[in-house]
Formats: structure tokens, C-alpha cells, sequence
């Protein structure tokens, strides 16, 4: 197995979560991390034994033998960051979303072609079981098309203020939408054509989050696909501390429905009454990621999730929030 220099820009949870998970790929050597907070910094090498820690991040890419760098960085850094990877000649395996506007998007898949390096997302949720399992029923007819993809959630206003912040994460529509809006893409095998949302902010000068300027944190979006399967995303970051509301993530058809249960377990309900249960589906999704992505590099394949898988997704974000300021509904371009 030919060795893999790996440098971790940013020792957050995410950060975390890569070093984890590049421990266990064969072949992997953690050589750098880098975080502004050098305590974070330290602790993370300490930890996951990583050859140096940093503050700069382009210090910590100008080590020997970086082979490729994970990009977990809050979202309005990940242009920067990746770019400053990229140009070195290093492969990039960044968090999701993309990045915060499209041309920055762009720019980094640009960047990426012109460098001859890969550029993957971390869309971790195509390595659940729970979603190869759905693909492959909704492919297969199991519940008839088109179906309708169901995602309902409501948390207390996030511990990271930068995530709620219209520069610097988006709120729920860009940060985590994304991850919906690539599922569904992968389930129904089809792209977004048409977004319609309506939302609003709850969080608006409150006290948790000194300083940032909220982007809408509370929306309904439904989103309508080219195969006429709809996506159906409704949820809120704007709740009260110390309160939540219950998750549910489903799909209905005229066949039937699948329920999901847990992370690990699906439920199919059939005509009649009959069920279908799904249990101990793999949930181990970032080691199987960066497994994916060192394969990648290593034999110049593709990439399980391209910048252009994250654009798709960032376009059906920001139509949403386009569409709740304008009441409209947005189409979107078929590429
Ligand atoms: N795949 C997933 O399911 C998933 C889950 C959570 C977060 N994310 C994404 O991962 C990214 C990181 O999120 P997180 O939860 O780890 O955030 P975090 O706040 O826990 O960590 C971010 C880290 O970046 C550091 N940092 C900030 N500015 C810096 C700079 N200029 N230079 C160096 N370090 C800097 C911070 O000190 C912090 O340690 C975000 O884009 C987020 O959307 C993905």
C-alpha cells in the first residue's frame, strides 16, 4: 500500500473526525494539523500522534510528503483553504458545502482542473447503509415513482454561532440542506429542476450569538426533481435552548413506504400492511470516506463525491433562500 501524507486543516469536530478516520486507512501517515486555536492545534496532534501541529494553515501544507489535505474548516474558509492546498499540487477531500457562494465553488473546481489534483465532498451520508439501501428500493420500483423524500427536524439554536451566520455557514440552508439535497440526488438518480421555500428567522438577536448576523434558521423547501420525485425538507436551528422537536426522514409512494429508524435501521411498509425491516445497516461513514478518497488518489479514479456534486447541492440552497426573500419559486438550470 503506497504511503499517504495527510495534513488536517482545522481541529474542530470535523477535524477530529478526519484524524480519526485517516487513522485507519492503511498506508496513511498523519503529517501536519493545523488550527488558529493553537491549543486545539496541539491537543489534536497529540492525540491522533500527528507528525507536527500549527497555526497556519500554509505552514502546515508546506510540510514534506502531503500527499492530500481534509479541508474542516467553518465553510467561508474552505475556498481558501482548499486553494491553498490545491496550488501545492495536494488533493483535497473538503467538508461539506462546497463553500458559501457559487463562484467560489467554481473557482475551486476550476482550480482543481488546473492543477491536475482531486477535489472531493465530504457528502459522508453516501457511505450510510441507510442510504445505499434506499437507493437501491427506490430504483428498483419497490415503492413506485415518483416518491415523496420527507425530512423533518427542529434543534436549539447551534452551540457554533459562526455556522448560523449568513458570511460565515449559512444557517441549516447551506450547511446542512446540502447533505439532503445530495441524498436525494443519489436516491432518485435525477437533478433538482424547481425549489420553493418559505422561512423565517427565529434566532434574530438572541443572546446566544453575540455578534453574528443570523441567516434565515427556520424553512420549509420543497424541491422538485426532473424524474418528478419531490424532496421535502422542513426544519429549524432557531428553537429555544433546552428544547427539540422530533426528527422524522421517510418516503412515501404509491407502493408503499420506507421509515427510517435510528441510524442504522429502515422499515419498509408494503400494501396490505406487510412490513420489511432493514436492521444493522453500517453507519460507519467517514472511515469509509477517506478509504474511498486515498483509493482515489492512489489509483486516479474517481472520486465518490465531486465539487460538482457539491455546486448541485449549493444551488438548491441558495434558490431556497432566493425563494423565501421573493416568494417565488426558482427553476434551475438543467446541466
Ligand atoms: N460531514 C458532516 O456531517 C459535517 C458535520 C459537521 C460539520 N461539517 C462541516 O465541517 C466544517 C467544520 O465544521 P466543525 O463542526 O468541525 O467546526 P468547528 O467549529 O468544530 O471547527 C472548526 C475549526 O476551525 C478552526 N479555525 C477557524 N478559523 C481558522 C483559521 N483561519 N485557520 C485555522 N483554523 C481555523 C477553529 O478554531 C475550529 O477548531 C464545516 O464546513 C461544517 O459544515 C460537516
Amino acid at each position: 500500500m503506497s504511503r499517504l501524507g495527510i495534513c488536517v486543516l482545522g481541529a474542530g469536530d470535523m477535524g477530529r473526525t478526519h484524524l480519526g478516520a485517516w487513522q485507519t486507512v492503511p498506508g496513511a501517515e498523519l503529517v501536519a494539523v493545523a488550527d488558529i486555536d493553537p491549543e486545539r492545534a496541539e491537543a489534536a496532534k497529540n492525540e491522533f500522534n500527528v507528525g507536527g501541529c500549527f497555526t497556519e494553515l500554509a505552514e502546515a501544507l508546506d510540510q514534506p510528503g502531503i500527499d492530500i489535505a481534509s479541508v474542516c474548516l467553518p465553510t467561508h474558509l474552505h475556498r481558501t483553504a482548499a486553494e491553498l492546498a490545491m496550488r501545492r499540487g495536494v488533493h483535497v477531500l473538503c467538508e461539506k458545502p462546497l463553500a458559501m457562494t457559487l463562484d467560489d465553488g467554481e473557482a475551486m473546481i476550476a482550480t482543481a482542473r488546473e492543477c491536475g489534483v482531486k477535489l472531493a465532498l465530504g457528502f459522508c451520508k453516501r457511505f450510510m447503509g441507510q442510504t445505499q439501501r434506499v437507493r437501491e428500493l427506490v430504483q428498483s420500483g419497490a415503492l413506485g415513482r415518483p416518491v415523496m423524500y420527507r425530512v423533518v427536524s427542529g434543534v436549539e439554536i447551534r452551540f457554533k454561532p459562526w455556522i448560523m451566520d449568513k458570511h460565515l455557514g449559512g444557517g441549516p440552508l447551506i450547511d446542512v440542506a446540502c447533505h439532503y439535497v445530495d441524498q436525494w440526488r443519489v436516491v432518485f438518480d435525477s437533478e433538482p429542476a424547481r425549489v420553493m421555500a418559505m422561512g423565517t428567522t427565529f434566532s434574530t438577536g438572541a443572546p446566544e450569538l453575540p455578534g453574528i448576523d443570523p441567516e434565515i434558521d427556520t424553512a420549509s423547501v420543497l424541491v422538485e426533481f426532473a424524474s418528478g420525485d419531490m424532496g421535502l425538507l422542513s426544519l429549524s436551528w432557531g428553537l429555544p435552548r433546552g428544547t427539540r422537536s422530533p426528527s422524522q426522514e421517510d418516503l412515501m409512494g404509491r407502493h408503499g413506504v420506507i421509515r427510517f429508524e435510528g441510524s442504522t435501521k429502515l422499515t419498509v411498509m408494503k400494501p396490505g400492511g406487510e412490513q420489511q425491516v432493514f436492521d444493522e445497516l453500517d453507519r460507519d461513514m467517514h472511515p469509509k470516506q477517506v478509504a474511498a478518497f486515498a483509493r482515489a488518489v492512489r489509483e486516479n479514479g474517481p472520486v465518490a463525491a465531486s465539487g460538482e456534486d457539491g455546486l448541485a447541492a449549493l444551488r438548491v440552497s441558495l434558490a431556497a433562500l432566493e425563494s423565501i426573500r421573493t416568494g417565488q419559486a426558482r427553476q434551475l438550470p438543467q446541466q
